[in-house]
Order: C-alpha cells, then structure tokens, then sequence
C-alpha cells in the first residue's frame, strides 16, 4: 500500500507549491486501491475509507504534522478521528493558489472545503472581474471568496445553514475582505425561495454557481432532488442572468451521467426562454484520478 502512496505522491509534486497546500494525494481506484483516499490539508492529513479503516501504517515521502481518519457512510455521518499528533489543532488555515480558507478536520463530517472544486473556483476567479456573483449552495463561500478576490462588483451567498454562511464570512475575513464596507451578501435560506424573491425584484447576475447536494429536504418544498429538480434549478437561475452572462453548473450526483446532465441543462435554460452560446464540461482536477463523479458544465447565455 505504502509503495502505492509514494506513486501516487510523485505524480502529484506539482500541485504542492508556495500557493498550493492542499490537494487529494490518493484517488482511490484511479491510484490502485478502491476505497482508500487520502486528502491533505497543509501536511494535515485525512485517511478517508469506505468499509475496511486500514491496518497498516500509512507512509510516504511526504511527511505530515497529524493523521485522521474517517469512515465514508452518507447515512452515519461522523467526524474523522485523530490518531497521530495533535488532535487540538484540528482547525487549521489551509492555502489554494494564494487563497487562505479556515478547515475544521475536528468537527462534523465536511471539512469546510471540497478540493475537487479547486479549477473550478480558479476558473470563477478568472471570470468574476467588474460583475455580480452569485453561489447558489454556498457552503463556506469558496465560489464568493474567489469572486470577491477577483474583483466581483459584489457577491451574493446563499445556503440553508447560518453556521457555514458565518464560516464563509470568517473566511472573507482571513483574506482582508472588508465585510463592513464591501458588497457582499449573505442570505439564509432555500435557494428556491431567494431565486424567486431576486426574480421579482429584478435582481440580475453576470455569474451563477449551482453547486447542490444530490439531495436536500427543504421546508414547504419537501425534497430536492439533483437527479429530478436540475432543470427547474437552472431554468430559475437562467432568468436572472444578464446578457452574455455565465452559469456553472456542477452535479456530484453519481446516478446522473454526464449526457443526462447536459439535457437537464439545457431543457431548463430553454423552458427560461434564454438561449446557450457555450457549453463545455470542466474536467476534474488532476489529483481526482479515480471515478469521475463531478460533472463540472460552463455555460455562456447569449
Ligand atoms: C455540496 S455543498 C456545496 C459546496 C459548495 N458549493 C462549495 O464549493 O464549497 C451543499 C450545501 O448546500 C446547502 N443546501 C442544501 N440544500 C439547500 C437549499 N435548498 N437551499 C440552500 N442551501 C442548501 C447545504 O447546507 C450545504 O452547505
């Protein structure tokens, strides 16, 4: 396993730099072992694993400050457990190209930032400058991070979860984003509703991230299902988008391939009488080697 661990970090070298510390060091099946993966968070490391934690210990060259593992199970959610070093400095300050987040390795089941989402977030940087941003499913606002960091007029956050909306202000905090004095907005609540409220108070975007959970249960609306409801999603997020203005739409739901995907896209931007100049899918980063679960689309809306 270990001899494993080292090829799969040799291949990885790259991503680690000044800017850079914290990317997937193993991939699962893409680096030769189906249920083990490895993500590092500044030399912090989480052992994830899907049924079998692994017996042996865990080496490579790389070396590391603590060692965590966690069980994968989408029913019985519970923290990574520390096993080596520290467990009092579970909550750290990680880097990804230059941008600091705040990562709790200690409490719940997500640890504050996916790093599958690390090109997209490059690319939401790059495309931000002198519009209005919104992230839809916000999380702790890495997509609004990133757009404020790359000089968003203002951008609008919303999530279901207050304590991940103040997370996410924290965050904009440890970059120096005057939150007293910047345009950026912070809304509690179901994405639904907001999009409805935006919609009839005119609210429009040059930029849209929907980036939901495969599922959600949502107050008067019961269920939200990545599967069922991506089309009525898009096609709601598609009337608030100004001309020549972009969406992206990502999807973790296994069950949904990419073809499907596309179609829900595109029936939904087409029931918001709004037409597509551009769609292409993002590839995963190079570190997410194994399954290619995230479908990752960029559209343009003419
Ligand atoms: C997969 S995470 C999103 C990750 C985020 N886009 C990122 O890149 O960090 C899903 C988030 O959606 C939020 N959520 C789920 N259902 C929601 C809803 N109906 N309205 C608003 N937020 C919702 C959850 O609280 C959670 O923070």
């Amino acid at each position: 396993m270990n001899k494993q661990i080292n090829t799969a970090f040799i291949k990885r070298k790259g991503i680690l730099s000044k800017e850079t510390d914290s990317f997937r060091l193993f991939d699962g099946v893409g680096d030769g072992i189906a249920d083990l993966f490895i993500d590092v968070f500044a030399g912090h490391w989480l052992v994830s694993y899907l049924d079998e934690k692994p017996v042996d210990a865990i080496e490579c060259e790389l070396p590391r400050k603590s060692l965590w593992f966690k069980k994968l199970d989408k029913t019985e959610k519970e923290s990574a457990q520390c096993e080596e070093g520290d467990p009092a400095i579970g909550r750290i300050k990680i880097k990804e190209n230059n941008v600091k987040y705040l990562v709790d390795l200690e409490i719940g089941y997500s640890q504050g930032i996916f790093l599958d989402q690390r090109d997209n977030r490059l690319e939401v940087r790059a495309r931000s400058s002198g519009i209005r941003v919104l992230n839809c499913f916000s999380y702790t606002c890495a997509f609004s991070l990133v757009a404020a960091l790359g000089s968003a007029v203002s951008t609008t956050s919303i999530d279901l979860s207050n304590s991940y909306l103040q997370w996410g202000k924290r965050n904009f905090q440890l970059n120096g984003i005057d939150l007293d004095h910047d345009d950026h907005y912070f809304c509690r609540g179901d994405v639904f509703e907001w999009l409805r409220q935006f919609r009839k108070k005119d609210r429009m975007f040059g930029g849209i991230i929907l980036d939901p959970p495969s599922f959600s249960r949502v107050g008067r609306r019961g269920v939200f299902s990545a599967e069922k409801d991506y089309s009525s999603l898009v096609s709601e997020a598609a009337h608030l988008i100004e001309q020549g203005g972009w969406i992206l739409a990502s999807c973790n739901h296994r069950g949904v391939s990419s073809e499907k995907f596309v179609n829900a896209l595109t029936i939904g931007i087409d029931n918001a009488r709004r037409n597509i100049k551009t769609i292409d899918r993002k590839p995963m980063a190079s570190d997410f080697s194994g399954e290619e679960y995230l479908k990752s689309f960029w559209i343009e809306i003419e």
